[in-house]
């Protein structure tokens, strides 16, 4: 039988960079040559061969960056170059993050003719002060547009909007959800924003310049997020992805599944299997360094390592908790992990855990995922 692989690649560049974002994302001083960064796409995918060849691909994500910015041709031959190496088929969920910006939009439909089936776009927030606030080139009203385009042509179309903006509060989340919600989109990614290392809005928040609301309030929004979610019939599958029955992101499910897929393009990473070792393979992560790697030796891996047992545990707590099924205790026993027993009953009883029908899976409470990882970092012994 085929084992299955996820593949992401990674486009690096935007028209302009968000002042919250820490994303390998870049906005180049020249226009990008395309067919270059394709050229590069192909000998990385090639230098891969041995994981690729012949398996069968169950997601491809093109993410960023803003992958959306790519001409559909170059997608349709990267699709191509793919698929004379491994199976891609009708069922492959071929993902792209778009932004809703006109020129953009103007492409959907071209993408929906190279193979892509699913689109997520970057809304971040219906209201016009706040995406201005967030560094946003667009507005409430073009990204409502870009849904109902999209909507047109693919068959899944997931949001992203970031909450628990600087002076936010219950009722104006409550009011944007459910516009947001009303758009019917299959998929919605709800971010609590965060103060990330190195961005304009770490200088602005430790300058006291941005204030981000406090945690009762952050925890109120959490609440009403779910609560609404709920209402419109969204399921929450993981922390802060809610979908339709039938429409999680398999790509996404396969990395917090700690499942094996291989990354393409600066700064991307794999987890593949080899003689039953799980390996991490990651690639140069600057954009420019990255070509010049691959340009003089077929491949710009700057790391390629055996993940010891207890990475393997780490990383499929982490993960694992995070999702609607939660912790398989047999599972993580099987990684050689030892859980800690003690704690894990008193936080059920404490109402932040409970166990799943069969009882072999630890799942979190919504009490619980509100201090998640503090809870994630006291289940092990
Ligand atoms: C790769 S990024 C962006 C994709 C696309 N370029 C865009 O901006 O729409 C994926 C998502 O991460 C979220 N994100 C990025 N930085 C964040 C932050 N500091 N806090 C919360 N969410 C963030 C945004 O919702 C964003 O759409
Ligand atoms: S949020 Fe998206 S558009 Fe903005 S800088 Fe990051 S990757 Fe680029």
């Amino acid at each position: 039988m085929m084992s299955e692989l996820s593949i992401y690649i990674h486009w690096p560049y935007c028209l302009s960079k968000c002042p919250y974002c820490d994303f390998n994302s870049h906005v180049p001083d020249k226009k990008i040559n395309q067919e270059e960064f394709l050229e590069l796409i192909k000998k990385e995918i090639d230098y891969h061969g041995k994981y690729i060849d012949n398996k069968k691909i169950s997601s491809i994500f093109f993410g960023g960056g803003t992958p959306s910015l790519m001409d559909p041709n170059i997608i349709e031959r990267i699709l191509a170059h793919l698929s004379s190496r491994c199976n891609i088929e009708n069922n492959t969920e071929i993902t792209m993050e778009a932004n809703p910006t006109s020129v953009e939009l103007q492409k959907f439909r071209d993408y929906s003719n190279t193979g892509i089936n699913r689109i997520s776009i970057g809304v971040q927030s219906l209201d016009n002060d706040d995406l201005k606030n967030l560094g946003r080139t667009h507005t409430a009203e073009l990204a409502i547009k870009a849904i109902g385009i999209a909507q047109k042509y693919f068959e899944s179309v997931s949001i992203d909007l970031i909450y628990a903006r600087p002076g936010q509060n219950e009722k104006s989340w409550k009011l944007e959800l459910e516009r947001a919600l009303s758009l019917q989109t299959q998929h919605l990614s709800l971010y609590q924003l965060t103060i990330e290392p190195n961005t304009l809005y770490e200088k602005l928040y430790k300058s006291g310049k941005i204030k981000l609301p406090n945690e009762t309030l952050s925890n109120e929004l959490y609440q009403i997020t779910e609560e609404i979610c709920h209402k419109f019939s969204l399921k929450k599958y993981e922390i802060s992805n809610f979908s339709k029955r039938g429409f999680e992101c398999k790509h996404n499910l396969n990395y917090w599944n700690c499942g094996e897929w291989i990354g393409i393009g600066p700064g991307a990473h794999s987890r593949v299997k080899e003689k039953n070792k799980r390996r991490s393979l990651i690639n140069e992560y600057d954009p420019y360094n990255w070509g010049q790697k691959i340009r003089n030796s077929g491949h710009s891996m700057i790391e390629n390592s055996v993940l010891t047992d207890e990475q393997n545990q780490d990383e499929y707590i982490v993960m694992s908790m995070r999702t609607r099924d939660g912790l398989n205790v047999n599972k993580y026993e099987k990684l050689g992990g030892k859980l800690n027993i003690d704690n894990i009953n008193l936080l059920i009883s404490n109402g932040y855990l409970r166990k799943g029908k069969t009882e072999e899976n630890i799942k979190i409470t919504r009490k619980g995922s509100l201090v998640c990882d503090s809870i994630i970092s006291s289940l092990a012994d």
